[in-house]
Order: structure tokens, then sequence, then C-alpha cells
């Protein structure tokens, strides 16, 4: 965790006071997202590059305008997911980055492209997806027709073993840094019932919840106001489940559009309270520079001791 943090700090601030962070973002010039930050396409099926990755992704609009009772947002390509997976690569590895091979990823509100899934996911040794229940099956869609043959599909679960060859039109180096054996998972979870403990993923073996999650990120997943408590309930939950079986906390990234300023200054207060609170603010690449720009912001945080 140390490492990490002055890795926080170099590239970004420790947030002290929650006010003037909501005051510094609400005056920073910030374009509203075109089409609220959704990737607008007259395809169904869109190009979508990532670094060294080229995907090409299925999106309903039918589905996003869709009277579905759990809310479909999930059902197109939301353009924040692009630039954090290229800095998540980009930070990869380094002696006090975020990630490594070895690391395992829980993904909240993922959506159904597999942006993050098919291009940082196929870096760590085991990234788990989850969504509500109407994303499953349009995720596992996207994620079984761009990962490589080698990647085999069960109840949900990718896995892969031995060297990786992904699917793509470019040719992919990932001959350093790839773990030997990962998965990809996908599972339902709804941060509005969720309950951890008793989810199959998090148990290993027949013994009680002992999985250690690195990170928790979630992009562009704030913007009703209504989830922001259960979304975070659902970080504390995963945070503490780690920390009582491994004594340490995974880092929560949270990628956001700023919208609404009352959604913004709701979850930066509810978020606060509960974690330690940095702004990453330096050295996003060029993508998030060039196509995000001020309108959207980068906060990590650990669970506070309580
Ligand atoms: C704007 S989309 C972003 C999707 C994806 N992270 C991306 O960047 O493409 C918001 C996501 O939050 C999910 N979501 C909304 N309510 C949820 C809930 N109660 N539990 C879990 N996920 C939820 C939606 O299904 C959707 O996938």
């Amino acid at each position: 965790m140390a490492t990490i943090e002055s890795r926080l700090s170099q590239i970004g601030y420790r947030v002290e006071d929650i006010d003037e962070e909501f005051y510094n973002i609400l005056t920073t010039e910030r374009p509203p997202p075109a089409s609220l930050g959704f990737i607008v396409s007259k395809d169904d099926k869109l190009p979508v590059t990532v670094g060294p990755f080229e995907l090409e992704v299925h999106q309903s609009k039918g589905l996003l305008n869709s009277k579905h009772e759990e809310g479909t947002t999930g059902a197109v390509v939301w353009r924040l997911s692009i630039p954090l997976a290229e800095f998540l690569l980009e930070n990869f590895s380094s002696s006090n980055a975020f990630l490594n091979s070895n690391s395992t990823v829980l993904e909240l509100g993922s959506g159904s492209s597999g942006v993050m899934a098919l291009t940082v996911g196929r870096k760590v040794k085991r990234w788990i997806a989850s969504d509500i229940d109407a994303i499953y099956r349009p995720l596992i869609r996207n994620l079984s027709e761009n990962l490589g043959d080698e990647w085999s599909e069960k109840d949900g679960m990718f896995t892969q073993t031995g060297g990786k060859k992904p699917k793509g039109k470019k040719k992919v180096n990932t001959s350093t840094s790839s773990p030997t054996e990962s998965s990809i998972e996908v599972v339902v979870i709804n941060w509005e019932q969720t309950d951890l403990r008793s989810n199959s993923v998090f148990r290993s073996g027949t013994g009680g919840v002992n999985m250690k999650i690195d990170m928790i990120v979630c992009t562009d997943c704030v913007y009703n106001i209504a989830l922001i408590k259960p979304l975070i309930d659902t970080m504390v939950e995963a945070s503490r489940l780690t920390h009582e079986a491994h004594g340490v906390y995974p880092l929560v990234l949270v990628a956001q559009e700023v919208r609404a300023d009352d959604v913004l200054e709701a979850f930066l207060t509810t978020f606060a309270e509960l974690f330690e609170v940095w702004r990453i603010d330096r050295h996003l690449g060029g993508k998030w520079d060039r196509e995000v720009g001020g309108s959207a912001v980068l906060h990590a945080g650990f669970l506070k001791d309580n």
C-alpha cells in the first residue's frame, strides 16, 4: 500500500478537504460530454482501439432505450473506459504500479462492452467483471468474440493457461508481464442486493471468504444519486472482505464524468467519509487529455480503518 500511495502522490494529490476538491472540480472549465458520454455509432458493432488492442464491440441501443426494470446504461460503450484502460496499461508492472501480472481486480458496473476486461484484464491474474443480470449475456458475447481461441468459457469464467495470443488485427506483444495462468470472470453483482459474503466468486475451496482483491475499479458508474450509497456500500464490503482475510485494503479507482453537480457532491462526500481519497490528475495519457479533458475526474481511495 505504501508504494501505491507514493505512486498516487506522484501523479495526483491527497484530498484533505472534500469541499475544496468539489470547488476545484466545479471551477475547472469542463465541456459537458457529448451524448452523455457514450460512443455514438450507427452500427451495432463498433471498433474500439485501446493501446495495442483492437476490439470489435457489440452494443445495443435498443437495450439502452428499453424500459428494462434494472436500467440498461451498460448496453453501449462509454468513452471513459478507453482512456482509463490505457492509463492502467501504461501504469502496469513498474515497481510501484497499481497492477501487475499477479493482481486480482473486481470491476463494478462493467457494462457489456468488456473494454476493461479485454485489455487490462488480459494482463492480470484474475479480472472479475460484474454488473446487473441484464448485462450478463451481452458481456459474455463481447468477451467470447474478442478473446482468442486459447480462452475457454464455462459458467461465465474464461480461462487461459500457457502463452497468450490475443485476437485482434495488430500483433500484440504480451511476452512481458503477462500472467502464465489467468482468468476473466463475469458475475452478477447488483449493488442494491449485494451480499458478497455469500457470492461463490469470493470463496475458494470450502473455507470462508478469502479472495484477495488488489483493485476495485468502476468507470462511469456515478450518475444517479439513488445508486451512490449502494455503490459505495459495495466498495466497502469488498474492501472489508479482503482486509479481514489478508490484512490489506484494495485500491478503489473511480472514474466519473462530471455531469451533475449534486451527483458529484453526493458521491465525493460519502466516499470521503469512508475512504482516504486521492485525485489523480497527471500522467493520465494522451487519450484522456485529448478526448476527456476536464469533463471527467479520476479518484482513488483506500477504506479507512474504523
Ligand atoms: C454508464 S454505464 C458504464 C458501464 C461501463 N463501466 C463503461 O464504462 O462502459 C453504468 C453501469 O452501471 C451499471 N449499474 C447500474 N445500476 C447498477 C446496480 N444496481 N448494480 C450493478 N451495476 C449497476 C449499469 O448496468 C451500467 O453497466
